[in-house]
């Protein structure tokens, strides 16, 4: 019922404007922001050639505005619920939580599972974006109900941009975000859903910014990607179908200290990898298709396996495009006068990001086991023994961990569900991958994370720091049916032993 691949165009969301600013110095140092969770007809011929179908955006757009920021912008955002009534695929207006995934927000911004914001209601959320240029989002977190929203459409990019990156790594048009998401449809164009087996939902519709296997027109440039698995489920494994490779430049936590050569990648739910695309030796007309050679234990189907395509037009491009030389490694200075830092070719000075890569085990570093699993009896996804129930009926006293304000952890995240996989996201840090399974991580995991693809039977071990904020913070797998069933835990930070 999807008339071939590729026919549509790509689009992209809009640019959330600010509803107002605060300058200082000639320089925007706050943004306030709105965004309402509605509920969206979409038209038919937009995902359905037929039928509209209904679900949920924020401002009713699928997937939801971007927000673009400087680093060091604080940003203000009210969250509306406007959910109302209750759509073909859900009978209850669902209560939001809205979680900026990617920012070390404090405690109470965070978008804690408990924190509902019920319909007719508003919450107000502060983003500190101190943190280095990195592409992050912002989806729903509500407890029992983040599968479904995120799924219904409440997802969307956020972009925080930083001198190292602005010089580093293409902009503008040529820095193109892509949501990726799948779904099934019901006879009657109604979004389906159903996990009644809790181990998650796979669609045979592959969507990217919320259209079915796009095409998108690109002249001969270098292009930048920031591919972000919002798919509730599926995992991917992106791939080109001419066998190129791409140019790994950036992962969940930002820059990669080095470029990365890679011609295919494991892409969980959540992660984020920035990749570049040179399509200057293409003579115009090639299509490109960017494929999914899927990984194990996803429900593929017939058309599963692609993604979207690009067809490489000749447009003139200017010479500065034409002639941009692909980097190797990032490398940075600090400015003495400012501390803010900049891009430089100076092969002495610290490659980005060296905070969160130059972490390395010592001997008395806390070593914490980490174990995701199911229990059989319940059919519930647990951490540690504990599901989210457990944490909510012990007042939230609960915790899987509580290193202190500035220590350095390893977890060894276990995976002991067998035949399952599971993206492992812990908020408020960004980590870096040592090993799994003893061996090296792979070469397009080395960069800073925030989600760790943990694979069937695997043993992944990071290192992280705890900070900047003192208080409680979740962290659990990010197939979201898991999540709401319960696969997840909080730990405390500084809040012990003071
Ligand atoms: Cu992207 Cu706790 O979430
Ligand atoms: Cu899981």
């Amino acid at each position: 019922n999807f008339p071939g691949r590729y026919a549509k165009p790509l689009t992209l969301p809009p640019v959330l404007a600010p509803t107002s600013v605060v300058e200082e110095g000639g320089k925007v140092v706050r943004k306030y922001y709105e965004v309402t969770a509605r509920t969206a007809t979409v038209p038919a011929g937009k995902i359905l050639p037929k039928l509209s179908t209904t679900m949920l955006g924020y401002n009713a757009s699928i997937p939801g505005p971007r927000i673009d920021v400087e680093q060091g912008q604080t940003v203000q955002l009210i969250v509306r619920n406007a959910l109302g009534a209750s759509t073909a695929t859900f009978k209850t207006p669902s209560p939001i939580s809205t979680h900026l995934h990617g920012s070390a927000s404090l405690p109470q911004y965070d978008g804690y599972a408990g924190d509902l914001t019920l319909n007719g209601q508003k919450k107000y959320y502060q983003y500190p974006n101190f943190q280095p240029a990195r592409t992050l989002w912002y989806h729903d977190h509500a407890q029992h109900y983040t599968a479904q929203n995120a799924y219904s459409g409440l997802a969307a990019q956020y972009h925080l941009h930083d001198a190292v990156e602005r010089a580093a790594l293409p902009q503008g048009e040529y820095d193109v975000p892509l949501t990726l998401s799948d779904a099934m449809f019901k006879a009657d164009g109604s979004l389906m859903y159903d996990d009644r087996s809790h181990s998650g939902l796979w669609g045979d519709v592959i969507m990217v910014n919320g259209t079915p296997w796009p095409v998108m027109p690109v002249k001969r440039a270098v292009y930048r990607f920031r591919l972000l698995n919002a798919s509730i489920s599926r995992s991917y494994r992106p791939s080109l179908s001419n066998g190129a490779s791409v140019h790994m430049v950036a992962t969940d936590g930002g820059m990669m200290p080095k470029v990365q050569k890679v011609t295919q990648w494991r892409h969980g739910s959540a992660e984020r990898y920035e990749f570049l695309v040179d399509f200057r030796s293409y003579a115009p007309g090639t299509r490109i298709e960017l494929k999914n050679l899927s990984n194990p234990n996803n429900r593929d189907y017939d058309h599963t396996g692609k993604i979207m395509a690009f067809d490489v037009i000749g447009d003139a491009v200017p010479d500065a495009v034409k002639n941009w030389k692909i980097p190797t490694e990032f490398r940075v200075t600090v400015d003495p006068a400012t501390g803010e830092k900049r891009l430089t070719d100076d092969p002495t000075k610290p490659l980005v990001n060296s905070e969160v890569m130059d972490l390395a085990p010592t001997k008395n570093l806390k070593v914490r086991n980490i174990r995701v699993q199911k229990d059989d009896v319940t059919n519930e996804w647990s951490i540690n023994g504990d599901t989210w129930n457990d944490i909510v009926e012990s007042e939230y006293t609960k915790v899987v961990a509580d290193p202190g304000l500035g220590d350095t952890e390893i977890w060894e995240i276990e995976n002991k569900s067998g035949g399952w996989f599971h993206p492992v996201h812990i908020h408020l840090i960004d980590f870096k991958i040592l090993s799994r399974n003893g061996k090296p991580p792979f070469p397009y995991e080395l960069g800073p994370k925030d989600v760790v693809y943990v694979g069937e039977n695997e043993v992944v071990r990071v290192i992280m720091k705890f900070g900047p904020h003192r208080g409680k913070y979740m962290m659990h797998c990010h197939n979201l049916p898991h999540e709401d069933h319960d696969m997840m835990h909080q730990f405390s930070v500084g809040l012990d032993s003071e």
